[in-house]
């Protein structure tokens, strides 16, 4: 028998607890405000609708009618598109590679949080990149293994492992903590954000809509991405997920509730950062523009420092950081329980803590990689390809492998027979026509930036390793359609 979740809120928390993640917090409040303000809601909520909910009842629906993890779920579609599904599982397993490594970065500002001189307070940039991550001068400089770091990634590797050791028995367990957990601290931080000086201009700032943005493609196509990402979509995740529900279980609804909390965490998310925002900028006289930034440097310099010249700096900054690990354990195990679902399908006669563990040692021990002096910038390598091209390839290949040779009709007559509320024809047509074009566009604009600069400037040998992560799950992909049939691999 399959293991099931224990009802159906625990796997709604799961999948929500799966897509929101540390771009909730450092990803979309930036693109918000960087492309238009409040009228980047037009764009983004359009991609929800077109792109995000559309792909994603189509992954909880495969999962779900076939019970399958992703390789296998492809498999039974034809043994020729299993591929699709070992790229989608590859692409994971590197992104939760590096994700665990910013989740050491958490605990040890976690760790160090528990004071109201917090260390960092003097130079929050400098503490970042010197003290925490020995940075090196270059990707060409590996600079040695940083032991804090290596024992804090070890230590968020124990946590995953005990998160997915007994599969949804003990993930289930887990999100039931970890999914309102970080919504609960983000209501804490807001109250104390929108209490400080600077914080109502900050929040202008993020919400002021400019309208004219709307004309530049860009912001187009950075909606359509940050959708993919947000939703934890062409990992193999959620197919994962969804197989672990009763193959008859409600499904349409399951898909709005989960990318609609989705989304608005990010936008609540957004008032707290740029109420922190506003007051940093308030109280150090820099402009927005120069405080407001994304990924690391915000959760990393930005927001140590402002929380460094807070009252109560000490409690704020634990449950900043206490924050941004909630939100990334959920997510990590769920990529870990993609790459185990696949081979517990397979390898039936092993026992699943020992997938399990195999996984995570394994993932661990290439994660060294990213808590050397060069971590960070092999860590913006690998993200920039594998979100850039490899999950959109995985996308555009999963819409024509279920619209075009599954069927999206058949599919959808399915979902229709198990699900309340029915889905339109519509659906057919994103799924066939509409999300693989816009996907297409998007990779081919992606790889004519490419073609014109090296990304971040790095070394064609630093670039050539992010192109293997994207190239090696094509090859194994097409060399999976040529020889179809069982699988030689015994896992
Ligand atoms: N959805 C997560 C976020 O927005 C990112 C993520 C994607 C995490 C896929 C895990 C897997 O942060």
């Amino acid at each position: 028998m399959r293991a099931r979740w224990s009802s159906r809120t625990i796997f709604l928390f799961a999948a929500i607890g799966s897509a929101v993640g540390l771009g909730n917090i450092w990803r979309f409040p930036y693109m918000t405000y960087k492309y238009g303000g409040g009228a980047f809601l037009v764009p983004y909520l359009i991609a929800l609708f077109v792109l995000g909910i559309p792909l994603l009842i189509m992954e909880f629906a495969i999962g779900q009618k076939l019970q399958k993890g992703a390789i296998d779920a492809f498999k039974t579609v034809n043994a020729r598109l299993r591929g699709i599904g070992f790229a989608a599982i590859f692409s994971g397993f590197v992104v939760v590679v590096y994700y665990a490594a910013v989740m050491a970065w958490s605990l040890v500002y976690f760790l160090r949080s528990w004071t109201n001189n917090l260390p960092w307070a003097a130079d929050s940039k400098a503490y970042f990149f010197g003290e925490i991550l020995h940075i090196s001068e270059g990707v060409g400089h590996i600079g040695g293994i940083n032991w804090t770091l290596f024992f804090a990634l070890l230590a968020v590797w124990v946590m995953i492992y005990f998160c997915v050791w007994k599969g949804v028995k003990s993930a289930g367990k887990v999100v039931a903590i970890t999914m309102p957990l970080p919504i609960i601290l983000l209501v804490l931080l807001f109250i104390r954000g929108i209490t400080l000086p600077g914080a109502l201009t900050g929040i202008g700032y993020y919400l002021l809509p400019d309208f004219n943005a709307l004309f530049d493609a860009e912001i187009w196509l950075a909606a359509a991405s940050q959708i993919f990402f947000t939703l934890s979509l062409a990992f193999g995740i959620m197919v994962a997920y969804a197989s672990y529900n009763k193959p008859n279980q409600d499904l349409v609804k399951n898909g709005y509730i989960t990318a609609i909390t989705n989304s608005a965490i990010s936008l609540f998310a957004g008032f707290v950062v740029f109420a922190v925002i506003g007051y940093m900028s308030h109280t150090t006289g820099a402009a927005v523009a120069d405080v407001a930034v994304s990924g690391p440097g915000l959760a990393f310099v930005v927001f140590p420092q402002a929380l460094s010249l807070m009252p109560l700096a000490g409690l704020f900054s634990v449950l900043f950081f206490l924050t941004l690990l909630s939100l990334g354990i959920d997510s990590a195990f769920s990529l870990v329980e993609a790459v185990n679902t696949v081979i517990v399908d397979k390898a039936k006669n092993i026992a699943q803590k020992k997938i399990a563990a195999i996984v995570c040692l394994m993932a661990f021990v290439l994660g060294i990689l990213f808590v050397t002096g060069a971590g960070l910038y092999f860590l913006d390598i690998f993200d920039h390809f594998v979100t850039k091209f490899g999950l959109v390839l995985v996308g555009i290949f999963e819409c024509i492998a279920i619209g075009w040779i599954y069927g999206a009709e058949r599919l959808r007559k399915w979902i229709n027979s198990v699900s309340d509320w029915h889905l339109g024809s519509w659906w057919n047509l994103a799924i066939k026509w509409v999300i693989p074009i816009i996907l297409t566009v998007l990779v081919v604009i992606q790889f004519m930036a490419e073609m014109t600069e090296n990304y971040g400037g790095y070394p064609d040998w630093a670039i050539a390793l992010g192109w293997l992560s994207v190239i090696i799950p094509i090859l194994i992909g097409i060399i999976l359609a040529v020889k179809p049939g069982e699988t030689k691999v015994n896992i």
